[in-house]
């Protein structure tokens, strides 16, 4: 029985799942209702995407068994699906190549006879968009959409099944404020006509704004299951941890910014109208803004990683300018930059993370073009550390990593090599509140060590505790700049969405 005496929807009983010899799903047990907004959460590497993966039939268990209104799976990821289970992976997993309505019904596809049945594609996919809200063309291709579209498109890929359980793996973590608004209005309507939910996510306010009970994983097992009536955030996140955490009080720094390290003018490129930027060594500036403002681009133009229409870019390194004509020469000129799409753009999933991280650091752990082991180990130990990679296990491939330590990975590898200039793509979107703090920390310190910082963040509170200035971007152009002194949530979002404030 669930936590309110009902049958559940959803029953899973002793699940155990080894990765090799590591534990990465102890003995977890949970129930969740029909109508229940049930939340799981955990620190990076708790094992929450390891148990989804398992009650959706992808990973098959070492040990326990799933159930679907009392009804044991047989196993296989055909066997969820048939049984009413739809996951929405942490990771986007749609084709880029293929249009929306194909995307919405992958893998069951109607077919008479073998031809796909385009009027019935067409029509349950127009369905399940309807039934979130959402609207977008059916025949749009994948690639052409903004990743929140493409995040809304893949829950109603999930819906169009109709499941009894949709679980959704950090659904949250590229949208913006008024989008999350929206998923979660959506997901108690959902959860209001009977379906059973399960939402993971690092942020803890959203599971206290929607969810009704949560179970809490450290290490591989359920530490707590609690109706969310009955806790507090303060008591999830020392759940989570496993200890009080430490608030950083004074985290504002006394920033006395130096020479300008990199200087922008008249910036344009593809969903950028002009922009002129400058940022001072010791200085960290940020930009806030709506996802799809335009800031990504700005950076990217910036630094040579996308073509750029008209201006110029400066860089100033041991008192030697330098135009950043291709990415090429900004990262001879020893810049850093963190990419929004680290999975993609920032890892190689294949190697260990010791060689991610000595990558970019190469000719500093190197004499006459050979590695140096030691050097190396006790270098990249030492970043692992600092980002609280979990489990720090340096000889690990970075795929075998959960998403958040993924993130760490790509941060350690620039901040390791302790750039003059760098830029930084939403530093910590998938990473939990204790390495968060953390990473803050280690921006900090290289701002405090002279290093000019530029930041991009859709996460406000992290924005404001981050930036000694805020320049909003939108429409691809600067619409204010905000001193950190006079930056609140109100004053960067007015000037985000070019509307006043109404209210206090
Ligand atoms: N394919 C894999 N091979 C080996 N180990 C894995 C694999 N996938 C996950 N693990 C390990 O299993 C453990 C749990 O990982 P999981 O991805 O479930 O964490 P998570 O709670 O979803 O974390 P995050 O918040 O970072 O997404 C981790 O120690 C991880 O390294
Ligand atoms: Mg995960």
């Amino acid at each position: 029985m669930t936590i309110d005496n009902s049958p559940p929807a959803l029953e899973a009983n002793g699940i155990v799942k080894r990765f090799g010899g590591a534990l990465a799903v102890d003995d977890v047990s949970i129930l969740v209702a029909p109508g229940e907004i049930h939340a799981v959460v955990g620190e990076n590497g708790a094992g929450k995407s390891t148990l989804m993966r398992v009650l959706a039939g992808i990973l098959i268990p070492d040990e326990g068994i799933v159930s679907v209104n009392g009804v044991p799976l047989t196993g296989g990821a055909k066997s969820a699906l048939d049984a009413g289970i739809a996951l929405v992976h942490q990771e986007l997993s749609l084709i880029p190549e293929m249009t929306v309505a194909e995307n919405i019904l992958l893998g069951s596809t109607p077919t008479s006879f073998g031809f796909i049945r385009a009027a019935e594609l067409r029509a349950t996919a127009a369905a399940a968009l309807d039934e979130i809200g959402v609207s977008v063309d059916l025949d749009e291709s994948i690639s052409r959409l903004s990743v929140s579209l493409r995040q809304f498109v893949e829950i109603a890929r999930a819906v169009a099944r109709k499941p009894r359980v949709l679980i959704l793996d950090e659904p949250t973590a590229t949208l913006t404020p008024a989008e999350t608004d929206y998923l979660l209005a959506m997901l108690q309507r959902l959860a209001a006509k009977g379906m059973a939910v399960i939402y993971i996510s690092h942020r803890i306010p959203e599971v206290f704004r929607i969810c009704k009970v949560v179970t809490i994983l450290r290490d591989g097992q359920v530490v707590d299951v609690t109706r969310i009536e009955d806790t507090t955030p303060g008591a999830v996140i020392e759940n989570m941890v496993g200890k009080e955490l430490k608030q950083d009080l004074d985290s504002r720094r006394d920033a006395t910014p130096g020479e300008v390290v990199l200087s922008a003018r008249g910036i344009r490129a593809h969903n950028v109208n002009g922009v002129d930027l400058d940022v001072r060594s010791g200085e960290i500036v940020g930009l806030g803004g709506l996802v799809g403002a335009g800031r990504t681009e700005l950076v990217r133009a910036i630094i040579g990683a996308d073509a750029r229409t008209g201006g110029s870019a400066l860089i100033t390194v041991d008192g030697a300018p330098r135009y950043i004509t291709s990415y090429q020469v900004a990262v001879r000129s020893g810049i850093g930059y963190v990419p929004e799409e680290r999975r993609t753009d920032g890892l190689a999933l294949s190697m260990t993370v010791a060689d991610n991280i000595a990558l970019p650091n190469r000719r500093e752990l190197s004499v006459f073009g050979v590695q140096l082991r030691k050097k190396t180990t006790a270098f990249v130990t030492a970043l692992a550390t600092a980002v609280a990679l979990k489990p720090p296990q340096i000889e690990r491939n970075v795929g075998e990593y959960s998403g958040g330590n993924q993130q760490k990975v790509a941060i350690a590898k620039w901040l390791g090599r302790k750039p003059q200039f760098i830029v930084l793509d939403e530093p910590t979107r998938g990473v939990d509140v204790g390495a968060k703090a953390e990473i803050h920390r280690l921006v900090r310190e290289l701002a405090d060590t002279g290093a000019a910082v530029l930041v991009v963040s859709s996460d406000l509170p992290e924005l404001l505790e981050l930036s000694d200035v805020i320049h909003v971007i939108r429409d691809g152009r600067i619409m204010g700049t905000l001193s950190g002194a006079e930056a609140d949530e109100k004053s960067v979002m007015s000037l985000a969405s070019g509307e006043k404030m109404v209210g206090a």
